[in-house]
């Protein structure tokens, strides 16, 4: 035998199989991840969302200007290549290339706000952990055009929804990070600060001092913490108006009854955010690796990245983690067949894949057996498969055009039109 080819580190096959043994986390299925989507898929369209899909491959310097150069993302965990003189990135996050198609487009000529949602994978070289993959998947959405508050707190509140149609455990996380005005002040006071505290900082956050202090705010290492602890708050130092807007998305928050605890050490792990910063917990579930969604304003990054001077704001989720939680709730999204039919001889094939088309073309999921098997043995599959009705066709319901549904949960057998059947399985359907 040749050797098997493994899929690569940090990848993740979904599969629509009911068990799977090697793996440390729980077996997630296609259908754990289909529900996360319809959800999105029907929700956000009602706040004015629409979808917008950009490409896989960026060119590299999108990201090192979007995203921020000390970031952790840019830093060590791109995956980028040369591409015949070109570097070019498959996306670690997509709020970069949603901006650039946006400044492509021209798109705040034709409207003057504009609300994007988005599904994909994303890549980022990261230690693989239990809820932590190179290749995940993350819903997202942006809204360009708007300074907010109000906004804010209606982007908010969605994904609150979202996530409690899941039957997510979560809280929701809200800081705010100031903006070019007084966060510079803030982040001189911070630095000074952790200089003092040098010796008692990991290394990283050593190295954090000096290229990104704010991230030192949140670093798990317990020593760190505790010296984050005493530091100065960036609420202390907020001007005026991000005083102001904080405030006003907490109120507008509250009027839509939204449920948000201020957490002073939320800082995200992207350098665009301004302002407004939000993030929804896990609060069981999920170990480490616990932020279901996260994101915040960006006010100024279309301009940074040769566009107009447009305010943003938006968030991702990252579907993995969700499913994850899905699937220890043992909630998924299947379609089972509603009819299966078992041919019992070669006339009576051919009429089966007939009354299957018929029955799919009505919208109604059938499933007919390829194999020879007494009725028994079919009716066995037909319960293996979830069907609701079992047909079974012999000569005798070929000739009479009737045959016998049967249910497959309480045995009861309904007599039927073949020619029909779309139509009294769609009786029975509505009866049951
Ligand atoms: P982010 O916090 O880097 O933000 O990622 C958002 C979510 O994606 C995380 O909360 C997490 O659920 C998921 N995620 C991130 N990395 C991984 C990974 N390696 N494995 C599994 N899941 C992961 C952003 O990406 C921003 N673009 C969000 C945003 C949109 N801000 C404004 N607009």
């Amino acid at each position: 035998m040749s050797q098997k080819i493994r899929g690569v580190k940090g990848t993740r096959d979904v599969l629509p199989i009911d068990t799977y043994v090697k793996d440390e986390d729980p077996w997630v299925r296609v259908g754990h991840y289909q529900l996360i989507e319809q959800t999105a898929r029907e929700l956000f369209p009602l706040y004015g969302y629409r979808e917008a899909r950009t490409p896989i491959l960026e060119r590299t310097e999108l990201f090192v200007r979007g995203i921020g150069e000390v970031t952790d993302i840019v830093g060590k965990e791109m995956y980028t290549f040369d591409d015949r003189g070109e570097s070019v990135t498959m996306r670690p996050e997509n709020t970069a290339s949603l901006v650039r198609a946006y400044i492509e487009h021209n798109v705040n000529q034709q409207e003057p706000e504009t609300k994007w949602w988005y599904l994909g994978p994303m890549f980022r070289r990261e230690r693989q952990q239990r809820g932590r993959y190179r290749q995940f998947t993350q819903i997202g959405v942006e809204a360009f055009g708007n300074p907010g508050p109000r906004i804010d707190a209606e982007q908010i509140e969605m994904l609150e929804r979202w996530l409690r149609m899941l039957g997510m455990p979560f809280s929701m996380h809200l800081n705010t990070l100031g903006d070019a005005n007084c966060r510079p002040r803030y982040r001189e006071a911070l630095q000074e600060y952790l200089r003092a505290h040098a010796g008692d900082l990991c290394e990283e956050c050593r190295k954090r001092t000096e290229t990104n202090p704010i991230r030192v705010l949140d670093c798990k290492n317990p020593k760190c913490q505790e010296v984050v602890a005493g530091a100065p708050r960036m609420q202390e130092f907020l001007c005026d108006a991000c005083k102001a807007h904080f405030a006003a998305v907490q109120e507008a928050l509250q009027r839509l009854g939204v449920a948000f605890v201020i957490d002073p050490k939320l800082v995200r792990g992207l350098d665009y955010y301004k302002r407004t910063a939000y993030e929804a917990i896990a609060t069981s579930g999920l170990g480490a690796q616990s932020t279901l969604a996260g994101g915040g304003r960006y006010d100024g990054l279309v301009k940074e990245l040769g566009g107009p001077d447009i305010p943003g704001i938006g968030f991702a989720a990252g579907v993995e983690r969700m499913a994850l939680l899905i699937a220890q709730q043992g909630r998924e999204r299947v379609t089972r067949p509603v009819v299966f039919i078992a041919p019992l001889g070669e006339a009576e094939a051919a009429r089966a894949d007939q009354l299957a088309q018929q029955l799919r073309a009505a919208g109604i999921a059938a499933e007919v057996s390829f194999r020879k098997a007494n009725p028994a043995n079919q009716l066995k599959r037909a319960d293996a498969l979830g069907a609701r009705f079992a047909l079974v066709l012999g000569d005798a319901e070929l000739k009479a055009d009737r045959g016998k549904l049967k249910e497959m949960k309480t045995g009861v057998q309904h007599e039927v039109s073949l020619s029909a059947l779309a139509g009294e399985v769609k009786k029975l359907e509505g009866s049951g």
